[in-house]
This record gives structure tokens, C-alpha cells and sequence, in this order.
């Protein structure tokens, strides 16, 4: 099984690239410049920009892969809102060239969607109707229509709040955000009022894994089995670790104004990939643990 990752270079493509390759697939990651992938051994990567149609046209008639991950993003909601065109063209656009080059090939096509695609009263299943609330989610949104239009064997699967190690070249999740504040006997304000289902990132390789294996077509919900706001997150954190959970004050979204809405209820129902795909996520707890234990 030969598959594709794109967006190989960020957090999710990292750990993917590395567990698909440790599982005996063939992967080939894609991402723009350089590899910055630090931990899988003897990884074939090809430098790509996903908006240039010529150049995904040329590596997929190349490659002529069984499984496509597109899991490349512009991901960051603030970087979306302030830069509408340009994510239009990550997110939007992209997409759309990379169905195309691989129409004639008729690979297994696994779309990284999100969360972000839903409006409040979340925790979501994967039956209710879309209802983002900011740019981002309608470009994912409007990337989940393609890839069903496009007539390839599709699935879209949906993780909130990613977290778990990060090793070199990685950016620091939020975790690790709250470790190092702690650890540096600093302050924090942490929100309150948003529930999310953080999803530990093993555990959408996990999922990933058993949805090409089963060839599942439709949407999928890979998220946690805890709903936790980001300050139950930071306690946890604490708690977990030993650090010092009075430097946590808890404090209502309103304290840090911004342009892009987030849903204050979001996360995602699980028992979909539960029954068809054995899905079993960690708790949170085990999750902080995995996380820092490397
Ligand atoms: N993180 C979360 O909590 C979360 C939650 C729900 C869904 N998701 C989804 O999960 C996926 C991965 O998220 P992440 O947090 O791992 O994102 P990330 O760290 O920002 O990684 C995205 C990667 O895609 C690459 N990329 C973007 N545009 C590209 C292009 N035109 N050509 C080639 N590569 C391109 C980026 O390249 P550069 O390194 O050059 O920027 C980056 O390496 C995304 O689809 C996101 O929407 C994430």
C-alpha cells in the first residue's frame, strides 16, 4: 500500500508519517521546503507546494498512490480570518487540484477535516448539519464538498484540539504551553467557557489506520472520550504533572477578544468509529502522561 501524507512537515503529518511508516506502509510525505521531519527513519519526502497544479499533477502520475492523506492546512483560525484569499487557496483550491491529479488513479482519499466545520451545542455526531462560524471551518467545509463531488472512494475524518508529544521540529501544543508555564512558576488565564474533546494524536493514527485497512467511505469523528474546557485541560496538566495548579485563573473567553467566533460548545461525538472502526481512545489523563513521559 503505497500512501500519500501531505502537509508531512506539521504536527498531525509528523506523527502520522511516523506511525503509518512504523506500521510497514509505504508512505510518501509531502509538504512545502524542507523535511522537518526528525523521527522517522529513512523517509521519502518530496517538497511541494499543494497550489501549484503542475507541480501535484507531475508527483501524482509519478507516485500513482493507493491511499492520499490531505491532511495539509492553512490550520490556525486568526492566520485564516486575516488572510482570506490565501486560505482560500491552501485550503480551498489546493484540494481541488489534488482531486484532480488523482482522479485518473483512483486512489482511497482520506480528507483531515475538523471540528471547525460545526457551529455550538457540540459535542457533534457526524449526521448533523454543517454550521462553521468562522473562515476557516467554511474552507474545510467547502474542501469536505469536494472531495465528495470528486467521485473517488472518500472518507473525512475529524479530530478537535490535537495534543501529544512533540519532538524536535514539532510546534508545542497547548499542553505543553501550560507545562512550561508552570514549570517557569508563571501565571497563566486559561478560558472556561469553550468544551472541547481533545484529541490525543495516537489515537487518530490509530483510527486513520483502521479506516484505510477497512476502506470505510463517509465521515468520520476521531476525537477524545473526555468534554473539557481549556482551564479542566490546564488542571489536569497540573495535576498530573505535579506543578502548581493555583497559578491557573480561570477566566471567561471575553478576556481575550479576537476577531474569529469559536464555538463556546464544541467537540465531537465518537460512537460512530467506536462501533465500525473499534475506535478506543485514552482518557486525558493517560493522554498528559504519554505525552510527557518521552
Ligand atoms: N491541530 C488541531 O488541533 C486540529 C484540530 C482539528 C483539525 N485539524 C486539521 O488537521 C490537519 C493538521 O493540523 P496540524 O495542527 O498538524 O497543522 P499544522 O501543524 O499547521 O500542519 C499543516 C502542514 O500543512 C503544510 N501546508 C500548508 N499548506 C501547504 C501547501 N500549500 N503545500 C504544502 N504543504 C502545505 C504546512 O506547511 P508549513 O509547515 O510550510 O506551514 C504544515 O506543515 C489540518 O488539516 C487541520 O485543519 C487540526
Amino acid at each position: 500500500m503505497r500512501i500519500i501524507i501531505t502537509g508531512s512537515n506539521g504536527f498531525l503529518g509528523q506523527h502520522l508519517t511516523d506511525f503509518l511508516s512504523k506500521q510497514g506502509c509505504e508512505v510518501i510525505a509531502l509538504s512545502r521546503g524542507e523535511n522537518q521531519n526528525r523521527i522517522t527513519k529513512q523517509l521519502k519526502y518530496k517538497s511541494i507546494d499543494l497550489t501549484n497544479a503542475a507541480a501535484i499533477n507531475a508527483v501524482i502520475k509519478e507516485l500513482k498512490p493507493n491511499v492520499i492523506i490531505h491532511n495539509a492546512a492553512m490550520s490556525k483560525p486568526d492566520v485564516c480570518h486575516d488572510n482570506q484569499d490565501e486560505c482560500h487557496l491552501q485550503n480551498v483550491e489546493a484540494t481541488s487540484y489534488l482531486l484532480k491529479a488523482a482522479a485518473p488513479f483512483n486512489p482511497y482519499f482520506l480528507y483531515v477535516s475538523t471540528d471547525f466545520i460545526f457551529g455550538e451545542n457540540g459535542p457533534h455526531p457526524e449526521t448533523e448539519t454543517p454550521a462553521p462560524l468562522n473562515y476557516y471551518g467554511q474552507t474545510k467545509l467547502m474542501a469536505e464538498q469536494l472531495v465528495r463531488q470528486s467521485g473517488l472512494p472518500h472518507s473525512i475524518m475529524r479530530p478537535v484540539f490535537i495534543y501529544g508529544p512533540a519532538y524536535e521540529n514539532m510546534r508545542p501544543t497547548f499542553l505543553h504551553w501550560v507545562r512550561n508555564s508552570l514549570l517557569h512558576n508563571k501565571k497563566i488565564k486559561v478560558v472556561n467557557d469553550q468544551r472541547r474533546t481533545p484529541t490525543y494524536v495516537y489515537d487518530i493514527c490509530k483510527g486513520v489506520l483502521a479506516m484505510i485497512q477497512k476502506n470505510v467511505i463517509g465521515d468520520f469523528h476521531l476525537a477524545g472520550k473526555d468534554i473539557l474546557s481549556p482551564y479542566q485541560m490546564a488542571l489536569a496538566v497540573a495535576e498530573t504533572l505535579n506543578l502548581n495548579a493555583n497559578l491557573i485563573e480561570p477566566v471567561t473567553s471575553e478576556t481575550f477578544p479576537e476577531p474569529v467566533i469559536r464555538a463556546k460548545n464544541s467537540g465531537l461525538k465518537i460512537d460512530k468509529a467506536r462501533e465500525i472502526l473499534g475506535y478506543k481512545p485514552i482518557s486525558f489523563e493517560e493522554g498528559i502522561a504519554l505525552t510527557f513521559s518521552s
